[in-house]
């Protein structure tokens, strides 16, 4: 990193501690940022929980990510939006270690380089992906696939003897109430609606408690009023998780944004409030028409 980007980053952790103080905007309340860096934990000293630089990615000689470069501080919910094709799935991809990049940076936290990691590995350091087509298991209930959640990463032996404890407990019960499905906990999953299925999905990652959360999509096919309660989902977990959504539902993204990001053809095109970037000519040219 070099010392202009640690300078950025130090006025970064300045104004993310400033709204910290005041208790506004993205990041708050629980958020990690603002605290001494504790060896072993994930260092959020330079305000950014995220942070990708000059990446690249070519499929066959295409460009599909050409320059990508942003970062998210601790505790925001992120927005990106874009046309199709534009990279955004493939950018996740890379977060996520499903892709390599041919070159760039890719951080989560100041100190740990997302490249030199494995999928599961990315996974076990905390950050969580849903993509946009739900993947619960139908035979189970929904207390059964939530418990799953938590079995993961563990042997079989391990898994057959899997009891929950007080706090997994209680952690279960607290995800079932935050993703609307209190009412539910013994209902086959195969039963529930796509958006209830959705939320299921969420709660899964929620159970192993994510440091970053990669949504993609997470909208589509919902009904209107399903859309409303993931919107109210998301507000929940902001501050709390950081959270980047990826949505081509733009109402949905006015209700939940706070900086949106537009990428086209692999690389950053605008970012601001929704407002800034609708208002943005090329935006306007590219993606929302005129
Ligand atoms: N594994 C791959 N092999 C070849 N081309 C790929 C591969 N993955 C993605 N691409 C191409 O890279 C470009 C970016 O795709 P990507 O799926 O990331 O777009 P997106 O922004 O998620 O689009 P959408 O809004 O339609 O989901 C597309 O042109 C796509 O065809
Ligand atoms: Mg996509």
């Amino acid at each position: 990193m070099t010392p202009d980007l640690f300078e950025q980053g130090s006025e970064r952790l300045a104004t993310h501690q400033a709204r910290a103080m005041n208790n506004v905007g993205s990041g708050d309340r629980s958020a990690g940022y603002g605290r001494v860096h504790e060896p072993g934990s994930l260092d959020l000293t330079h305000g950014r929980i995220l942070y990708l630089e000059d990446v690249h990615v070519s499929f066959d000689g295409f460009k599909a990510i050409n320059g990508l470069s942003f970062d998210i501080a601790p505790g925001e919910l992120r927005c990106i939006i874009g046309p199709n094709g534009a990279g955004k799935t493939t950018m996740m991809d890379i977060i996520t270690g499903k892709t390599k990049p041919d070159s760039g940076q890719v951080f989560f936290g100041s100190t740990i380089d997302l490249l030199r990691h494995n999928e599961p590995e990315i996974a076990q350091l905390g950050i969580g992906r849903k993509f946009q087509k739900p993947t619960v298991f139908e035979q189970l209930s929904v207390f059964e696939n939530l418990e799953l959640a938590l079995k993961t990463n563990k042997g079989v032996a391990a898994s057959m003897c899997f009891k929950l404890n007080g706090t997994q407990r209680d952690r279960l019960s607290e995800v079932l109430h935050t993703i609307h499905l209190a009412d539910s906990v013994t209902r086959q999953a195969g039963n529930l609606s796509h958006g209830q299925k959705q939320w299921l999905e969420i709660g899964m990652l929620l159970m192993q408690d994510p440091k970053l959360l990669l949504l993609d999509e997470p909208v589509a096919g919902m009904t209107d009023y399903e859309t409303e309660r993931t919107a109210e989902l998301f507000l929940t977990l902001k501050g709390k998780h950081s959270l980047m959504v990826v949505e081509h539902d733009i109402s949905f993204i006015h209700t939940i944004s706070d900086i949106v990001t537009v990428l086209c053809d692999g690389s950053v095109l605008a970012q601001g409030t929704l407002a800034q970037v609708q208002a943005d000519e090329r935006v306007i040219e590219v993606y929302l028409g005129r």
